[in-house]
Order: C-alpha cells, then structure tokens, then sequence
C-alpha cells in the first residue's frame, strides 16, 4: 500500500518537525480556549508540500489552511493536542488520513514525545510500532473508562450532561486533549471508548480507521456533512456499543 507507506514516513517526519519546538513554539488564540501555534502552521505546509509533490492530484483538507474535498482526499491535523503542545504536556500527535471515496482507507498518528507511530490500511489492521493492536475485551460498564472530548464548538451543558450520564452509567471518564489519540487509546485497549459530541475530521479520519481494523466500532462520522462541518463521534467495542451508544445518545451503526 503506498500511500500506506508514504503517510508513515511524512507523519515521523512532521512529529519530529513539530518536537523541536515542543513547548517554545509561539502561541496566538483562535478563540476560548482555542489555540494555535507557529508550528502547527508551519508543519502544515510541510505535510501539504510533501502531499502535492508525491500525489499533486489528491485533494487535501487541513486544519489551519482548509482545502476542498475529493474523490481522493488527505485529512490532515498537524498537532492534535494543540493546547497540549503549547504547555509542554507531552500527549500531541501529528494525524493523517486518507479517505478514498468516502471510505476511510489509510489512517497514521505519530505521538513525538513517545516515539509511537500508529498505522493503519483498510483490511489491514491497525499497528503501533509494528504491534498488531486490539480493542478492549471490558464488557462492563462499570470497569470502563471513556474518554470525553470537548471544546468550546458546543454549549458547556451539552458537556456536562454528557459526562453526568456516562459518570452515572457506572464508567470512568477522562479528557486528555487530544481526540485522535483518544481514538488511538480505543484502538489499542487502553480506554474502553472515546466521545465527542463535536469533532472534526482531520481530528479523527485516521484514528476512526485505527479503531475499526483494531476490531472497534464506530458511529458514522462520515454521514450527512460530517466531512466538512464535523459531526458527533463514539467509538468502542462490540461489547459495549449498544449501552454507550444509549448512554451518551450517539448511535453506532457500523
Ligand atoms: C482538538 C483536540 C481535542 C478535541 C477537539 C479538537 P486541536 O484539536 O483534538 O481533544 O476535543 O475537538 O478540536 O485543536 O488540538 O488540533
């Protein structure tokens, strides 16, 4: 798979890019609690320039410059974990997807601060540093930890009851900064699902296809606009899909 094999390569490249100014790099606000750094502009256009060279007729949609969709389109987050990044807390990614015709076909995270590279092609299975990963095998909610991503994109009590719910459900909960590697947690087993009522796509196209080849489930981002004007997401596992999915009133149909 090539375009496998040239996203893992680019997104070790831009980790390492984006981790010589871990912490230092200069800050502005986009809004509460919405942050952007020199670097997330800059490793950008160095995943956009590698991009249009190797596949100059590929369509590409990014988080700080946007782009327009294709039949052949490239997600990309330069750092998810922005806020992360900015304060020296070591859990940011960079996040590159590849959606062919709609179908999540390759997904690669690069963690800098662990050196961890997540890699994933449609039928495939998903990996981290070569590790063959699986979901959770929890079955109960009260053994379950779920993650609950938020930003300021949605009133605070739309946040809240949602984590009342999943707290009242019996799990644990936890928000770490970083949706797609929230959903690389999913992938790997270390949390039991990850929601959001709000996301976007270069945040999760990669670790939406980490979390299915890794024997995961999740609703259908892709539906409607979720494309372009972002769209709730959960995902878990089998066990657990039908009491989440009731819980946090996010359906999974796939
Ligand atoms: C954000 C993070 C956060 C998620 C937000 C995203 P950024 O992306 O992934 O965890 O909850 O929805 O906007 O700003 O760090 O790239």
């Amino acid at each position: 798979m090539d375009r496998l094999a040239f996203a893992s390569a680019l997104a070790r490249d831009a980790g390492q890019l984006a981790h010589s100014a871990f912490g230092t790099s200069v800050t502005v606000s986009k809004g509460r609690h919405d942050l952007v750094t020199a670097m997330d502009g800059e490793v950008e256009r160095f995943i956009r320039a590698a991009i249009a060279q190797r596949y100059p007729d590929d369509a590409l949609i990014g988080e700080e410059q946007g782009g327009n969709s294709g039949e052949r389109l490239w997600l990309i987050d330069p750092i998810d974990g922005t806020a992360n990044y900015a304060r020296g807390i070591p859990h940011y990614c960079v996040s590159i997807g590849y959606v062919e015709r709609g179908v999540p076909t390759v997904g690669v995270l690069y963690d800098p601060p662990h050196d961890w590279l997540y890699t994933a092609a449609r039928g495939e299975g998903a990996w981290r540093n070569g590790e063959r990963l699986a979901v959770s095998a929890c079955a109960e909610m009260t053994a379950a930890t779920v993650e609950c991503g938020w930003s300021t994109r949605l009133p605070t009590s739309a946040y809240t009851a949602l984590i009342g719910r999943v707290l009242d459900a019996g799990c644990a909960i936890r928000r770490a900064g970083s949706g797609a590697l929230g959903l690389a947690d999913v992938a790997g087993g270390r949390t039991e699902g990850y929601c959001e009522l709000h996301i976007n796509a270069w945040d999760c196209a990669a670790g939406i296809l980490l979390v299915h080849e890794a024997g995961g489930l999740t609703s259908d981002f892709f539906a409607g606009d979720g494309l372009i004007a972002g769209n709730q997401l959960l995902a878990t596992n089998a066990a657990l899909c039908a009491k989440l999915a009731s819980v946090t009133g996010v359906p999974i149909t796939s």
